[in-house]
Parts: C-alpha cells; structure tokens; sequence
C-alpha cells in the first residue's frame, strides 16, 4: 500500500492511473479537490478496491495520521501542490499554505509514522517529493541546462514555495534521517491537464475558435515531458532511488512558447481542418510579471543512475495529447463549467490584447 496526495489532479490521477496498471499495488489517493482536483479524471477505476480515495487536505495532520495508522503505506508519493504560476501572482497565499505549510504538516505525519516502524519497515519507508525545475529560476538563451547542483533561485509565488517545501524535505533528510527522495521535473503535458496551462488552454481555446493569447514576446523556452514519462520516472525514483537524493526529470525538448503554439495550430488543422486555419487565433498579450525566460534540465543523473528515459518525443506526446482532448470535449466542458470562467475573467481581462500574429 501507498499513500499518494494530489491524486485527482493532473500528474496525480496520470500516475495513479499508471501505477495501478503498471505495478497494482493498492494505494490511498488523498486529495482536496481543489478546482483543479477531478474525480472524473478517475472514473475509469470505479469499483476497482485498490484505489481507496479520500477528500481531505495534506495539511489536516490528524487526518493523515489516521491514514497512516489505517492503511501503514510503505511509501507517500506526494503531488498535492497548488501548481500554477498566474494563479500565485493573484494570490500567493494559497501556495504557502498548501505547498509549504501543507508538506509541513505531511511531512511531519509522516516522519511520525515512519520512527515508529518496526526495523525493516523504517528501512524499506520512502517518501517521494515532487517538485519543479521552476526552483533553479531562469537561464539566459545560451546557459547549460539546469543540474541537481544548480542553486535554488526562484522567482514566482510558486517556484518560491515548492522551493521551501523541497528546503523541508532536505532538511528531514538531513536532521531526522528521514528517506525522502526529491524529484524536479520540467513542465509535463498530456491527458488531464487542466485547461489553465499553455497546451490545454491553447488546445481548448483554438477548438472554440477563441483567442490564443501568447505572453509578452512568445519567445520564452520551456523544456516539456509527455505526463507518462514523468509517471514512470518518479516510480523508478520510488522503486531505486537513494533517500537524501533529489532528481532532475526533463524531455529534452525545449520549445519557444510560440513555436509550442504554432505546433498545436497545425496539428489542428491535420485532424480537424477549419477554413483560415487556427493561427489566426494567436494574439499576443501583456506578459506574465516575472515572468521565467528559460527553462531546461539537464537529466542525466536520472539516466544513468537510475536508467530512466522517456519514451515520447514532443512530437508524438503532442500528437496524442491533442488527440485525447479532441476525444475528451465532454471533460473539458465539464472543467470549464465550474470556476473556470472566473479565473479566465481574473488573468486575462487585464492583459488586453497587443497584435494579431
Ligand atoms: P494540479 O494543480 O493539476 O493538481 C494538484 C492536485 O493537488 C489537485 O488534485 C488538488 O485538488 C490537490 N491539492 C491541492 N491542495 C491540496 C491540499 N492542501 N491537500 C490535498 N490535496 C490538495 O497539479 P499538477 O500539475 O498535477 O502537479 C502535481 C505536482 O507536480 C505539483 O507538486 C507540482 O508542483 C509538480 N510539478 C508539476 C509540473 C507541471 O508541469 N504540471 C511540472 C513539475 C512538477
Ligand atoms: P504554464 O503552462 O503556465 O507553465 P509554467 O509557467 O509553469 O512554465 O506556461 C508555460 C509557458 O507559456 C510560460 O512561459 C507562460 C506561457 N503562457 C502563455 O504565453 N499564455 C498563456 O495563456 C499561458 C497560460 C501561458
């Protein structure tokens, strides 16, 4: 049995998918459902007993103490995290609470249950940290990709949070002894993603012949990994990892935002043709304040030590992302129906739009 947080989000429910397919170990799906926590997401795992979820959040520490004694996990993976950088610029209180605050009280729950185990069970315990690259801050256009050896430099709400939540994880690692396992991975997409970030709001948006708007210049580089590939890594992290080691996850595949943009407007056109194509849709607006310029991780450690790669290329995790949302419209109407509006109302309305590409 393990214990999963953030199970109904976007890399949560695509790992707790694949790690009943792949391993089928039970496990314990504790999540908040936040607005970007959905169940629907789940729903192909009705009836199956091992997936035992619960609503709660990550920082109620009786609650996960309960769970501990309940279900005696030999391992938490734990994705719950407010995750999106706009929404931190509006409101960063949320970010502390959850990703520090909130892996505060996780960890602390855990750190419990763990010195209590009997020998072999503290010796075999793992806890797995899942964090961003977005902790290392910006590279120029030409600096080597980020290593484990990087400094932490974040620059948003949310970098800055998950940089004190992976500070924490250290630090149990390093003062307790305590098996933690940090993973810093490069933006994901794929099946799931909530129409807030740039491939599923793009996707969404074009569908709905709508604007696609494009931040500041659309030049900014961001290195992007198929959700699948991520999956698989943090389960080899989990499975032979070393405790106290933190590991960079990335695809190799930087993309200007622009090009990202364009890619999607012609993959559309191939499988849904529409006269005047969707890159008439593109509109560039007021850049994301602070907005991070490059991004891009160096991953060879992960290769070599743990002999992870992953398996799609931008292209082909493109091409079966778009497919999923073209055969998914009724997710996405169901997503947008809720607080969706709101907050496209609350990033966007300001922003105006600057030219028409
Ligand atoms: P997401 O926003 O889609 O999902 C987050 C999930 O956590 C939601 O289901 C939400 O309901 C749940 N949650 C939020 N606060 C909670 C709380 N207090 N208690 C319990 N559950 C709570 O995020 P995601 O994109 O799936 O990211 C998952 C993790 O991976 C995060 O820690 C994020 O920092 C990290 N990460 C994401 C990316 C990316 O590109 N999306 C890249 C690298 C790392
Ligand atoms: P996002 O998906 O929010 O991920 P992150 O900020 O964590 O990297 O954004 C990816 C890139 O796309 C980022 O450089 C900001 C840009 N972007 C846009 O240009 N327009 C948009 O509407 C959004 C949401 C993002």
């Amino acid at each position: 049995m393990i214990l999963v947080t953030g199970g109904a989000g976007f890399i949560g429910s695509n790992f707790v998918i694949d790690w009943l397919g792949q391993v089928g170990e039970a496990l314990v799906n504790l999540d908040k459902l936040t607005y970007a926590g959905n169940l629907a997401n789940l729903a192909g795992l009705a009836g199956d007993a091992r997936h035992r979820f619960v609503r709660g959040d990550i920082a109620d520490r009786a609650l996960v103490e309960k769970l501990f004694a309940e279900h005696r996990p030999r391992a938490v993976v734990h994705f719950a995290a407010e995750s999106h950088v706009d929404r931190s610029i509006h409101g960063p209180g949320a970010f502390v609470k959850t990703n520090v605050l909130g892996t505060f009280e996780l960890l602390e729950a855990a750190r419990g249950w763990w010195e209590g185990l009997a020998r072999d069970e503290k010796a075999a315990f793992r806890f797995v940290h899942v964090s961003t690259d977005e902790v290392y801050g910006a590279l120029g256009e030409s600096d080597p990709a980020f290593t484990e050896a990087s400094p932490y430099a974040p620059n948003s709400p949310y970098s800055a949070s998950k940089a004190g939540s992976d500070h924490l994880v250290r630090a149990y690692h390093h003062t307790y002894g305590f098996p933690a396992l940090t993973t810093n991975c490069s933006n994901n997409y794929g099946p799931f993603q909530f129409p807030e970030k740039l491939i599923p709001l793009m996707i969404a948006n074009a569908l709905d012949a709508r604007p696609l708007p494009v931040y500041g210049d659309g030049r900014q580089v961001r290195d992007w990994l198929y959700v699948g590939d991520h999956c698989a890594a943090v389960r080899r992290v989990l499975e032979a990892g070393a405790p106290g080691e933190t590991y960079n996850i990335g695809g190799d595949a930087e993309r200007r935002n622009i090009d990202v943009v364009h890619a999607i407007c012609d993959a559309l056109e191939r499988l849904k043709p529409r006269a005047g194509g969707y890159r008439t849709f593109i509109t560039y607006v007021a850049d994301r304040p602070g907005h991070d310029r490059r991004y891009a991780m160096d991953a060879t450690k992960i290769r070599t030590r743990l002999g992870w790669a992953p398996r799609e290329t931008f292209q082909t995790g493109l091409a079966q992302t778009i497919r999923w949302y073209l055969d998914n419209a009724a997710w996405v109407e169901q997503v947008r129906s809720g607080e969706y509006g709101r907050w496209i109302e609350t990033n966007y309305a300001a922003r105006g739009s600057e030219a028409q590409a």
